[in-house]
């Protein structure tokens, strides 16, 4: 067995995946034709040829007209099942789920057909080996009343999603503009996680801000830690998962990060690596460890420990870790 082989089969969690930065070419196109849409694209190739950006900015900005196809439960549901299935062959045991329910109901698309769709599939994920869960999102540029909203939405269908996430456009959009939705989402029992993104502006003052006042229980991206010790402490001592995205980095500032992933790891921080928007970025969670193992160069016995990490900074309990580590 060689050492892509390896990475690809260890059993991981998967922390930072976009469900809707699945959408591969042949199913948007499936999708599209199902519910009769128009697109631009009429080949894979075309629809490939599309999905062009540079910065994080430029991927939004392909990233969320491309989810106008799906439109009924069973897209969302669909959506899902095509991701589980690549997962499974990714080693993937668990993964923890974002959705963004406003890129969704913004175009009319009703709440429950959202949810029920995703929840629909991570119950059949079982079938393939894969325990999953939903972590809902707000999006960062719009309202914090729209978030709000949303949450409230969310209330009756509280057993089918297990945490809050903050995503989409960070600059201007800070986690404190949040502060009052995260609070109330912490009083109704919901796991909480904000992306503090690579290289943002105001990124170290972001991740002091999820940290000391929304409290988060987990940090998406967040590696921007590495500039300051001070801060490098706090989430070693509240052992904080952070949950990296080498190849989706590689996209957005042309660099994996793979020293700084590689510094924080052996400083002891509970670093994941996941795929983030992989129908986008080219690369599902086994290419990301691949390519970082190639990249930084550290031990297989070090890529263990990140798998390890995947398992203990994820929203179970001890006894069900107990089952992976
Ligand atoms: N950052 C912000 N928003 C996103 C991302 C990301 O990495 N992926 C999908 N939406
Ligand atoms: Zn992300």
């Amino acid at each position: 067995e060689n050492a892509a082989e390896f990475l690809l089969n260890l059993p991981k969690a998967e922390l930072h995946l976009h469900v809707e930065g699945t959408l591969e070419p042949d199913l948007k196109l499936e999708l599209a034709a199902r519910n009769n849409i128009e697109l631009d694209q009429k080949t894979i190739e075309e629809v490939q040829a599309s999905y062009q950006f540079n910065d994080l900015a430029s991927f939004l900005a392909v990233y969320y007209p491309a989810m106008n196809v799906l439109q009924k439960e069973e897209d969302f549901y669909d959506l899902a099942m095509a991701y589980f299935r690549r997962a499974a062959q990714n080693g993937v045991k668990r993964t923890e789920m974002f959705f963004d329910p406003q890129a969704h109901t913004s175009r009319g698309v009703p709440f429950a057909d959202v949810v029920n769709g995703y929840h629909r599939a991570t119950q059949d994920a079982a079938s393939l080996g894969i325990a999953s869960e939903l972590i809902m999102c707000f999006l960062r540029d719009f309202s914090a009343e729209s978030a709000a909203e949303h949450l409230e939405l969310a209330i009756p269908f509280k057993g089918k999603i297990l945490g809050l996430g903050l995503d989409s456009d960070e600059r201007n959009n800070p986690p404190a503009k949040f502060a009052d939705v995260f609070a109330r989402g912490r009083e109704l029992g919901f796991k909480l996680t904000m992306h503090c993104d690579i290289d943002q502006v105001g990124s170290i003052e972001h991740i002091r801000q999820v940290i000391e006042d929304i409290q988060v229980d987990r940090i998406d991206h967040g590696t921007n830690i590495v500039e300051n010790p001070e801060l490098v402490a706090v989430v070693k001592e509240k052992e904080l998962g952070l949950t990296c995205c080498p190849v989706s980095n590689s996209f957005v500032t042309e660099d994996m990060k793979a020293t700084e992933i590689t510094q924080l790891l052996r400083e002891g921080v509970k670093v994941t690596l996941n795929s983030d928007d992989p129908a986008y970025f080219g690369g599902y969670i086994g290419r990301n460890y691949i390519d970082y193992h190639a990249k930084s160069g550290v031990s297989l016995e070090e890529m263990v420990q990140i798998a390890k990490n995947s398992f203990e900074v994820c929203w179970i309990s001890d006894e069900e870790k107990a089952q992976y580590v």
